[in-house]
């Protein structure tokens, strides 16, 4: 019985083997009931106890070499496997089938719009500054020059929180409005417009400034085709020693020309906010002709600086000067993409919304 020639042999048919089927007539062969280790086993029987004892010991390292073969050669079968196939089945990859598409998401016409124009203003220098959606009295209004009895303050316009008067006094306050017996100026509204964010940025930071305020403001209206009682604006600021109306118009009308990618047309009309004198109204003109409102603008009223703690000025070089805007995102959405009904952008219709 030569046991380094088992072992040899042994070694020789594992190289060889491919399958898990081949390697389990190896073990069967080798280390089976019947096997030829399980032969030497017997064989020792007829032997004289000296020899028995030493081919014993040989016997038993020998049977463990072969495990070890046996089990090398296993695993390595099994991990060829698992990564040709992850699920452990024979099936195979037809190559030459048409594939299945998957079918890809997209960002909201809103979305689009809004990080558009928000990387145009701040390649001109404005930063993205922002503001709460749940605002105070203060920041909505006051700070804002907008007078007591103004009637965007009206129930018909503002969504106001539902407090009681204890709680309302309790809180820190800017101004104290004795007449009413409580601190007005801390009531609660969701925002009307993100010009508070104005404030809000002037309160901490010195000019010169250029920001930009994205946002979603509320307002308590019935909506219609043009209106919703949701919507997103885009404020902008920009303070500094020597702001005319001029940089203003300059500085929109490059937007305007960089986020419709023509030279779409635009009027600057008269109008009227508390917060800016003067005031503007800007238009474009749409597709089909006819004038569209997308922001309001003007030049930043000197109670607004006061307001926020800043030294303001209508001469130049004498204190801080500005101008300020706001844009209808939802406007410049549906002229730019041709929309007809801006209720069309909050009703999550996929046919609708799968065009973008
Ligand atoms: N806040 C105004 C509005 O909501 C727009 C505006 C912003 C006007 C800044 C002037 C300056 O309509």
């Amino acid at each position: 019985m030569n046991l380094e020639e088992i072992k040899n042999r042994a070694k020789e048919e594992i190289e060889k083997i491919v399958d898990l089927k081949q390697a389990d007539d190896f073990f069967k062969k080798y280390l089976g009931k019947k096997g030829e280790i399980a032969k030497v086993f017997d064989s020792l029987k007829d032997l004289a106890i000296e020899e028995k004892k030493s081919i014993g010991q040989q016997a038993n390292t020998l049977k463990k070499e072969i495990e070890e073969f046996f089990n090398t050669k296993n695993e390595e079968i099994k991990n060829a496997k698992n990564q040709t196939n992850p699920n452990h089945t024979a099936e195979k990859i037809d190559i030459t089938r048409p594939g299945q598409k998957i079918q890809r998401g997209h960002l909201h016409p809103l979305t689009l719009v809004m990080n558009e124009a928000c990387s145009i203003f701040q390649t001109m220098g404005f930063e993205i500054a922002q503001g709460p959606e749940l605002e105070t009295e203060w920041y909505n209004f006051d700070a804002l020059n907008v007078p007591k009895d103004h009637p965007a303050r009206d129930m018909q316009d503002t969504f106001w929180l539902r407090q009681n008067v204890s709680e309302i006094k309790n809180q820190k306050s800017k101004i104290k409005d004795n007449e009413d017996g409580f601190y007005k100026s801390n009531r609660l509204l969701m925002r009307t417009q993100t010009s508070p964010v104005q404030i809000r940025y002037m309160e901490s930071h010195q000019p010169p400034l250029r920001i930009i305020a994205p946002g979603r403001v509320f307002r308590n209206e019935a909506t219609d085709a043009k209106h919703g009682a949701q919507f997103y604006q885009l404020e902008g600021l920009m303070v500094d020693k020597e702001v005319a109306a001029s940089n203003f118009k300059a500085i929109i009308e490059d937007f305007l020309k960089r986020f419709f990618k023509t030279n779409v047309e635009m009027r600057l009309r008269p109008g009227f906010f508390p917060f800016t004198e003067p005031s503007f109204e800007i238009d474009v003109k749409r597709p089909d002709g006819k004038w569209m409102e997308i922001m309001g603008a003007g030049m930043v009223h000197p109670n607004v600086f006061r307001s926020a703690g800043l030294n303001a000025s209508v001469k130049p070089g004498l204190g801080w000067q500005g101008f300020a805007f706001g844009v209808g995102i939802d406007r410049l959405a549906i002229v730019k993409y041709k929309i007809t009904d801006i209720r069309l952008l909050y009703q999550n219709d996929l046919r609708f919304l799968n065009q973008f």
